[in-house]
């Protein structure tokens, strides 16, 4: 009989006592602040209350605050003045996200981590994650007539696997390349395209950018939960849909073929996306590999929290703390999260 003789309350009956055995703990420490930058004028971003999209002015000045709470590091989005097939303004030297980068390298310097997410959808007109095969399907095509037709799943599916995979690798490789010129401390794909990280990873050498680190989206799910970001870089799908490249989400033994390939690949860090509804995913990943493990805690988590509270049907901070404790939980050394900036402003640490 264990009863009397162990009571649990013991270890709970004071906050004191509950932070000495506290098992997990959430630090600003754990955090990488995405950040979205744009050559427009800064704009809210409506569906994720407090998030931006900003100039790059605004953008240093947001760096920097962001340094002096304590944040290690930020990842950059960009969203292009102008989108094409090839998704080039991606991959040019002048681009959106290469311009933020020097001028964060002026401002910031090496006072904190700059990453940089490689992938095609903020660029392209068509919202894929690469390039599609050729004359199968052009913008041109598109009219209201076509997006109806689209409806129909056969056709959905037929556009939806025009995604060319290899034509990809080879502007992603080039962003990379251009990125780390630019003055990314990491560079962070998140396209899925097959064999991504080895072109990365060779470019990168070839260039000469052997200690740059990348960090791969390893296990990326076709997710509802993308929403509101692809609000904030307009860059939702316009045909078909994200689930001929991304993971389909009942699968669990893939993500670890996925990390695998990847670290053989030649990843430095890989991360699982979306964290919340994937926790069992962070965890089998966690077991499994000794590099580090990130979690993306994405948009729509995000935006669900800020929804809820601003109704006043949830205890904000509170949640704030068990949901990113419960990433750390499952087994996360690093977190990328909207919410990094107030948890640093409001000390979230002992919120839960
Ligand atoms: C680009 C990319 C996406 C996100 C990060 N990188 C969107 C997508 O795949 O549609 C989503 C991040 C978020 O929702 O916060 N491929």
């Amino acid at each position: 009989m264990s009863f009397p003789t162990h009571r649990l309350r013991r270890l709970r009956g004071s906050p004191l006592i509950r932070r000495m055995v506290r098992e997990t703990r959430v630090t600003v420490d754990d955090f990488i602040y995405p950040l979205f930058v744009t050559h427009a004028e800064t704009m809210p971003i409506p569906s994720m209350p407090g998030i931006n999209r900003f100039s790059v002015d605004d953008l240093c000045r947001e760096v920097e605050e962001v340094a002096k709470l304590g944040i290690l590091a930020v990842m950059l989005f960009g969203i292009p003045e102008e989108k094409d097939d090839a998704g080039s303004g991606a991959y040019a030297e002048d681009g959106i996200v290469p311009r933020a980068l020097r001028a964060l390298k002026k401002s910031i310097g090496d006072d904190l981590l700059l990453l940089a997410d490689v992938c095609l959808c903020e660029y392209t007109s068509h919202g894929h994650c690469g390039v599609l095969d050729e004359g199968r399907w052009t913008m041109d095509d598109m009219s209201t007539d076509a997006e109806a037709a689209m409806k129909s799943s056969s056709i959905v599916h037929r556009h939806s696997s025009t995604v060319a995979n290899d034509p990809t690798l080879e502007l992603l490789a080039k962003a990379a390349v251009v990125y780390a010129q630019s003055g990314a401390d990491i560079i962070a794909p998140s396209d899925m395209m097959d064999g991504r990280v080895a072109a990365i990873r060779s470019a990168l050498d070839v260039a000469g950018y052997v200690e740059t680190p990348i960090l791969s989206y390893a296990a990326k799910y076709s997710s509802g939960f993308y929403g509101p970001f692809r609000e904030a870089a307009g860059s939702a799908p316009q045909f078909g849909d994200r689930r001929t490249y991304q993971m389909d989400p009942a699968n669990r033994r893939e993500a670890v073929r996925e990390a695998a390939l990847d670290i053989e690949e030649g990843a430095d860090i890989i991360m699982v996306k979306p964290a919340l509804p994937y926790l069992d995913i962070i965890r089998d990943v966690r077991g499994r590999f000794d590099l580090p493990v990130a979690a993306y805690n994405v948009s729509g988590e995000y935006a669900m929290v800020k929804a809820a509270a601003q109704n006043g049907w949830i205890d904000e901070d509170r949640v704030i703390g068990e949901v990113l404790t419960s990433i750390k939980r499952a087994g996360a050394d690093i977190i990328l999260t909207y919410h990094a900036k107030e948890f640093a402003q409001r000390k979230l640490n002992d919120s839960i």
